[in-house]
């Protein structure tokens, strides 16, 4: 058993040993739990888009997406896809055929120069599913200046809400969801697609009327604005 068990791991060893070269972490599994598959031939434009796939569908890809891209690539592109300069910027990459071509074959192929691997090749590990979900995420950041120039009325805005969350009587939440879905449209994406996913937009789309929705509104808006400090 003891001998079964060690050459499975020196067989695994061996196989990440070839990520793990320069200090690299392997590639981490994502769960794709929820998307519809997209099968084995693998596509040139992005499946889950709202309107090729439904804004459910959409935002689901969004959120599996951010937590593929976060385990493994934003150790070299950086969080909330932010470039710290160790590798380019992902949100400028066109939402659409020509940036979706680019990158799913970044994506399946990686990059190696003078034999070192820049960025290790993810297509076989992770698969098609997690590849469009991480691209989902990745062409929905928000433009990371126009957050900064909205942060001093989010920041009014969630002392509102957390106040309502404990009483919401004096409360007009359509009021404050229109202010919060304008503020949200002005935060524009960097790769051209449609809509932002920005702690304003999800902040509008939680309140519902009720003081736990204020509160997970609230709540939202403080997460964002510390992460875009
Ligand atoms: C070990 C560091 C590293 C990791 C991890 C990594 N990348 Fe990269 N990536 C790079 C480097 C370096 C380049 C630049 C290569 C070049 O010069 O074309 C790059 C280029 C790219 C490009 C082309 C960008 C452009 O503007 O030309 C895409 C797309 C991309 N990476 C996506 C990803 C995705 C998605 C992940 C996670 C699944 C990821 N990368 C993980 C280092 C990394």
């Amino acid at each position: 058993m003891i001998f079964k068990g060690t050459s499975v791991l020196i067989a695994a060893g061996a196989l990440a040993g070839m990520v793990h070269a320069h200090g690299d972490v392997a590639p981490q599994a994502v769960d794709t739990t929820g998307l519809p598959v997209t099968g084995d031939e693998w596509l040139t434009e992005n499946p889950y888009r709202a309107e090729v796939a439904g804004e459910e569908v959409w935002l689901k890809a969004v959120e599996i997406g951010a937590s593929g891209y976060n385990q493994n690539c934003a150790r070299c592109h950086g969080l909330e896809v932010v470039s710290g300069g160790l590798a380019p910027d992902l949100r400028m990459l066109e939402a659409e055929e020509y940036g979706d071509e680019w990158y799913i074959e970044r994506f399946r192929e990686g990059y190696t120069q003078n034999g070192t691997t820049k960025m290790p090749a993810f297509g076989e590990l992770l698969g098609q599913d997690a590849a469009w979900a991480i691209r989902t995420y990745i062409e929905t950041r928000p433009d990371s200046e126009a957050m900064e120039a909205a942060s001093n009325e989010l920041k009014a805005l969630r002392d509102e809400l957390a106040g309502y969350a404990t009483d919401a009587s004096g409360a007009d939440a359509e009021a404050l969801k229109a202010r919060l879905t304008e503020i949200a449209g002005g935060i524009e994406t960097l790769s051209g697609a449609p809509i932002a996913d920005s702690v304003a937009f999800r902040a509008a789309n939680l309140i519902d009327g009720t003081p736990g929705a204020y509160k997970s509104a609230a709540e939202t808006l403080t997460v964002g604005l510390s992460a875009a400090q």
